[in-house]
């Protein structure tokens, strides 16, 4: 006889092991499906998709490595210390980032234990509809489900004519892997993960150029963050940045990789050693049998779902990078938290309007809530306060003052339409615009909160000041 479940996850991503643990502390019983071995020595599938495995922890372990050693350098002279010679030892720094990937997928594994999830390694698919369950083909065999949570997440996107080999033509994968810095980088795409994982590379000294396709540069955040990111990537950093690129050829000889562009009405060459490709990612729902059961795709090839993750099938939910909104971790976990409660007849809910982005290039980018542009747009009357981290006190003996952070209140109800930040530490910094956010608060609620002295949170309290035009300190 089949196995049977009440949820059946194929994908063990943070949307899928997430939504997998919630529904196993929620008493439902719960398999989760996953194939992919990623790095693992001994070859047996690893828990926590690309987040874990080629994503978020990989690349933010060699960006604490990379800006230690660029502080090293640089940085720690203006505090007396000085050291005859800093090396950077790679191999040392990659271990380190394996270490952690390990450490942290194999507690997936024992949270699968605690929780009781069955683990079923394989490849998930659709094979059909039983009375009143799916039918789930992991790797031949066939389990029973009442519900079925579709996770499988996404993977890079590839240019027609450059092809990824993961050694020297690389995504994300090959690109968190590099044995050496390599004299000369390349980059296509000005996104998240070019920025991320060209300041590594630059920072290990590598000369890295970023060719982006759009005029603008990061298009996504507020116009005054991206315009200060400019300023320091470019100018004090370094980066190569050229927008309004278009790629014709790309050619790999023994010499390196030769990358033929456009830039205006020029013609341009540029030699590189190594090449990364990162311009953004498409989701898997390829051999995944949504034919055999009429799974509807959206326009983008997304697995389509309403606002609570339901997909067009009763009992089938979709979570996570295979479906709208923005492909980010935490976005995942939280749809996966929900669906797990909404099977188990609780009330889920993701807040769509209160979800954090962050950039971890040095300095940090992080925003939650609509742009100043956006509010334009939209013809939303709001009021603005915005604080340089040079009036605060605590950046200021950690001798890191660059940036700022910027708020959008609402000109009627002062409700906070917005805050963004670029600055040191603005991915913790913003956890707090994030709950005021949620609950709604005004720019007079964070006022009016006793934030603690010296820190950099004050910055927060004196740019909700700054909206009524009367913050003390600067
Ligand atoms: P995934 O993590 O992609 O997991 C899906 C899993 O499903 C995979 O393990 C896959 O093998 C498995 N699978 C797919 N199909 C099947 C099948 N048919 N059967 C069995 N298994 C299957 N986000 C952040 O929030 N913060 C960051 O700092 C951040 N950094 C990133 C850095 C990089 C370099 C990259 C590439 C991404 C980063 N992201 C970050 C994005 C984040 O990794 C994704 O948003 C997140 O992993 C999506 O989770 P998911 O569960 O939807 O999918
Ligand atoms: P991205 O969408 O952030 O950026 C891709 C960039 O490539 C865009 O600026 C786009 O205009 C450009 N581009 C597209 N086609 C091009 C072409 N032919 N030539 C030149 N440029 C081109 O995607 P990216 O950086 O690949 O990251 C994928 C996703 O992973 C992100 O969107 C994000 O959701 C997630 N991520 C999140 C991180 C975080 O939260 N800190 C870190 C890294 C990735």
């Amino acid at each position: 006889m089949a196995k049977q479940f009440d949820v059946v996850v194929i994908g063990a991503g943070p949307g899928g092991y997430v939504a997998a643990i919630r529904a196993g502390q929620l008493g439902l019983s719960v398999a989760c499906i996953e194939s992919q071995p990623y790095a693992d020595p001994k070859g047996e599938v690893r828990l926590g998709g690309t987040c874990l495995n080629e994503g978020c922890i990989p690349s933010k372990a060699l960006l604490q490595s990379s800006e230690l050693f660029e502080q090293a350098n640089h940085s720690f002279v203006m505090h007396g210390i000085t050291a005859d010679s800093i090396k950077m030892d790679v191999a040392t720094m990659v271990r380190r980032k394996d270490n952690i990937v390990g450490q942290l997928t194999g507690g997936i594994r024992s949270l699968f234990k605690k929780y009781k999830v069955t683990l079923l390694p394989g490849h998930g698919k659709f094979a059909g509809r039983g009375d009143d369950v799916w039918l789930v083909d992991v790797n031949g065999e066939i389990v029973e489900a009442k519900h079925v949570v579709v996770a499988t997440g996404s993977r890079a996107r590839h240019l027609d004519g450059i092809p990824v080999d993961n050694k020297i033509i690389c995504d994300n994968a090959g690109a968190l892997c590099f044995d050496k810095a390599p004299k000369r980088l390349g980059v296509i795409g000005a996104g998240v993960i070019g920025l991320e994982l060209g300041s590594v590379w630059k920072r290990l000294g590598s000369e890295v150029t970023i060719l982006e396709a759009l005029p603008d540069f990061l298009a996504a955040a507020d116009p005054a963050v991206a315009k200060e990111a400019w300023k320091v990537f470019t100018q004090k950093q370094g980066l190569n940045i050229q927008l309004g690129v278009k790629i014709n050829k790309v050619t790999q000889s023994k010499k390196g990789v030769t990358i033929d562009f456009e830039l205006g009405d020029e013609e341009k060459s540029l030699e590189v050693d190594r090449l990364i490709v990162s311009v953004g990612r498409i989701p898997n729902t390829s051999n995944l049998g949504i034919e055999t059961v009429d799974l509807k795709l959206d326009d983008r090839g997304r697995v389509d779902v309403d606002g609570h993750c339901r997909t067009n099938l009763p009992n089938v939910w979709a979570v996570g990078d295979v479906i709208r909104g923005p492909m980010l971790a935490h976005k995942g976990m939280e749809e996966g938290v929900m669906v797990a409660e909404l099977i188990a007849g609780q009330a889920g809910h993701v807040n769509y309007d209160a979800i954090p982005w962050v950039i971890y290039t040095h300095p940090e980018i992080a925003w939650v809530g609509k742009t100043e542009q956006q509010l334009k747009n939209e013809g939303v009357e709001y009021r603005t306060g915005q604080i340089p981290f040079a009036a605060n006190g605590r950046a200021l003996g950690q001798g890191d003052t660059t940036g700022f952070i910027k708020m959008l209140a609402d000109a009627k109800t002062d409700r906070i339409l917005g805050v963004h930040i670029i600055g040191n530490n603005a991915s913790e910094l913003i956890a707090e615009a994030v709950v005021a956010m949620e609950f709604g608060a005004s720019s007079e609620d964070i006022a009016r909160i006793c934030h603690a002295h010296p820190t950099l949170s004050e910055a927060m309290h004196e740019t909700a000041l700054a909206v009524d035009k009367r913050s003390l300190h600067f």
